[in-house]
């Protein structure tokens, strides 16, 4: 043989070195729920070890979270029922739950990247991330709502938006809405290839926001199309996004290498709540091993091309690889 393989993989030390893909905490986005009230703390009973929690106990978690070297928070946070109405009224509240996070958030930790969830569905009566009209998810006014819910963000200090409804042509209004207010600095992060999953259930539980009627299925994508993901990708980037994102990740790893293969933009990859339930479940059960779990499915998210990843394994994973 003049051809041996196994040479490369001998050794620690050369395992080491010739690894092609390195996760690094710069790598990685992490999603907060923020509630209403003082010194909150609940576990989310479907992901398990994953937090709501009130500001100040958010900001404490952001502080631990950049002394860990994470540069990226996303901010979600759960509505009050009696606030919530068709048209998304409390989402462009300046004083909303939201824009106080985002407030508090800079304040705390200035440097942190701040983005934020730009979608109707937590403040929706109809958990839907559109306004609704006769049973329908209504595009255009949608997207002027989201706009303005995103200059609203970029007010209270947002460094990114992050709209996750999949209307069509939100990322273009958003850019305009932000141009006219003199918001050129704020980025947006579009979920550009959101597929109608199974595996977003754990969050709507986290935010009380799964649709009151039917599905998602007339805006976020068939499982089944691939194409239809560049066309999407493709779209938002002319349309002035400065990253797309692919979402879930775990069962899309496909999607995340032909998008990131066809833009010139990041490529974010949102490894959801649903497939952090199943690693956490079959980790409980003793049927796997967790922290190896956890390593092998986030580096396979970045070895298939993302390059940030949206993951509530934030923690455990900067402990992981340092
Ligand atoms: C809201 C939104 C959802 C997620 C992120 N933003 C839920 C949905 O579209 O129903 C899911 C995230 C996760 O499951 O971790 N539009």
């Amino acid at each position: 043989m003049k051809i041996r393989p196994r040479i490369l993989r001998q050794s620690e030390a050369l395992r080491d070195m010739v690894a092609e893909t390195i996760l690094t905490p710069a790598d990685f986005i992490a999603p907060l729920f923020v509630v209403e009230g003082e010194g909150i703390e609940e576990e989310i009973s479907s992901l398990p070890g994953y937090f709501r929690r009130s500001l100040d106990l958010t900001i404490r978690e952001v502080e631990l979270l950049w002394s860990m070297g994470v540069k990226s928070v996303l901010i979600f946070i759960k509505c009050r029922d009696e606030l919530k109405d068709n048209e998304g009224t409390e989402a462009l509240n300046p004083d909303g739950l939201m824009q106080r996070s985002i407030r508090a958030v800079k304040q705390a930790v200035p440097k942190m990247c701040v983005m934020t969830d730009v979608a109707l569905d937590p403040f929706s009566s109809y958990g839907h991330d559109g306004i609704v009209e006769n049973n329908i998810i209504v595009n255009d006014k949608t997207i002027e709502v989201l706009a303005q819910m995103s200059v609203s963000h970029a007010e209270a200090g947002a460094d990114f938006v992050a709209p996750s409804d999949m209307m069509d042509g939100r990322v273009n209004a958003i850019r305009m809405a932000l141009e006219a207010n003199e918001f050129a600095n704020t980025g947006i992060m579009s979920y550009s290839a959101k597929y109608a999953s199974c595996f977003y259930g754990p969050f709507r539980d986290a935010l009380d926001s799964a649709p009151g009627f039917g599905d998602k299925k007339t805006y976020q994508m068939n499982p089944a199309n691939r194409l239809e993901a560049l066309r999407e990708s493709l779209l938002d980037v002319e349309e002035g996004a400065d990253m797309v994102m692919v979402k879930p990740a775990l069962a899309y790893l496909d999607i995340i290498r032909e998008v990131k293969n066809s833009v010139q933009v990041p490529v974010t990859a949102y490894h959801v709540s649903g497939e952090y339930a199943m690693i956490k479940a079959a980790s409980m059960q003793g049927w796997l091993d967790e922290e190896r779990a956890i390593l092998e499915t986030t580096l396979s998210i970045k070895r298939a091309g993302a390059d940030l990843i949206a993951t509530y394994f934030v923690k455990d994973l900067v402990k992981l690889i340092s």
